[in-house]
């Protein structure tokens, strides 16, 4: 089972070597890939640090490289590069887009993601490694390898959706930065990050699912006991397109200065819903009690009781029968 799994890393390292020369060495690498790469802005050395590539717009040309430099059709398939049709046919999984290769946290690839050039709605705009036996998703952050280092200088760990969020946050200089990419955040992926730090700043996109999926996220890291910080992004903008659009520097003033408490970020969100009708008012003030209540440490949510109270003008007495109520509930 070892030899199997080291075949698997070892397969998945010649893939990324051989996108990453097609979209540097090759004709259509160069003006397929790089271009796209440069036409969104980033820079070389991210391009470079980030192992990006370029899958050639043919059915096999990966499987056949590697059929050819000895590796097994068994491999190829069980990393899912390869995919064998009822025919019997193999053909690459990847075909005519640019690469993101996924690395675990000691830096060996182990799956990736490949994102369409076509602007077709027919067409999946990423397509992703299927898990394996060296590839977990659910325990896997996109870019961890290349910013655990920043995440323990800073003490703090964005947390951003795509890969494309991940290259653009780092190019601004923010280099504490990883993706939950290709699954929605997981318990897992939150106790990773526990690893090198305590504090989450979340920056999902400023769309109704990345709405959705943050304030499912935050519950998540408050459970596991960690701080969680959340930044919204005006008119739909991601990280990627937001710093794209301001520039590196002005993105950096802005998450710094509009990184808000949770509860803050909850409040907001939930009353510019409910307006000024008091009995869902009553029921964001549950919402949010309901949120501290997942807090382990009970003297940190005592202090955040407090914010509730001030914040949303109830007695911090009724907030915290309720806050009792709902832990007892849960034993
Ligand atoms: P860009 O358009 O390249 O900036 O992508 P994005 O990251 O902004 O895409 P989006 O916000 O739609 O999705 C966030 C993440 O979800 C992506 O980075 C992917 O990991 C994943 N994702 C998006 N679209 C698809 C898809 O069609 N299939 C799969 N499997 N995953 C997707
Ligand atoms: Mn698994
Ligand atoms: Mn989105
Ligand atoms: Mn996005
Ligand atoms: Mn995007």
């Amino acid at each position: 089972a070892y030899q199997a799994r080291e075949s698997l890393y070892v397969l998945s390292q010649f893939a990324a070597t051989f996108f990453k020369e097609q979209l540097w060495d090759s004709d259509e690498g160069r003006s397929v890939g790089l271009s796209y790469f440069r036409e969104r802005g980033f820079r070389e050395d991210v391009i470079r640090k980030f192992e990006l590539g370029y899958s050639p717009d043919v059915w096999d040309a990966l499987t056949q490289q590697a059929l050819n430099n000895g590796y097994a059709h068994q491999y190829l398939e069980a990393t899912g590069l390869s995919i064998r049709n009822d025919k019997g046919r193999v053909y690459d999984r990847f075909r005519g887009r640019v690469m993101f290769p996924i690395h675990n946290f000691t830096g060996r690839v182990i799956g990736f993601g490949g994102r369409t050039l076509k602007t077709e709605k027919s067409v999946p705009k990423y397509v992703n490694s299927p898990e394996s036996d060296i590839y977990h998703k659910s325990n896997v952050l996109y870019g961890l390898f290349q910013a655990k280092k920043a995440i323990r200088d800073a003490n703090n760990c964005y947390l951003v959706e795509g890969y494309a969020d991940v290259l653009s946050v780092h190019q601004a200089g923010v280099e504490n930065v990883v993706a939950s990419s290709g699954t929605s955040l997981t318990t897992e992926q939150i106790r990773l990050i526990s690893r090198f730090t305590e504090n989450v700043t979340i920056l999902y996109d400023g769309d109704p699912a990345g709405i959705k999926a943050s304030l499912r996220g935050l519950d998540m890291i408050l459970e596991e006991g960690m701080n969680v910080k959340v930044v919204s992004f005006p008119d739909r903008h991601d990280p990627d397109s937001y710093m794209h659009a301001v520039g590196a520097a002005a993105f950096r003033t802005y998450i710094e200065e509009n990184r808000k408490d949770f509860i803050f970020y909850k409040a907001d969100i939930l009353l510019a819903e409910a307006g000024n009708d008091p009995i869902k008012r009553a029921g964001i003030i549950r919402d949010i009690v309901e949120s501290i209540s997942k807090i382990p440490d009970s003297i940190k949510a005592s202090v955040f009781v407090r914010e509730c109270s001030r914040l949303l003008e109830v007695e911090e007495r009724i907030l915290l029968t309720e806050l009792n109520k709902m832990r007892a509930a849960r034993l």
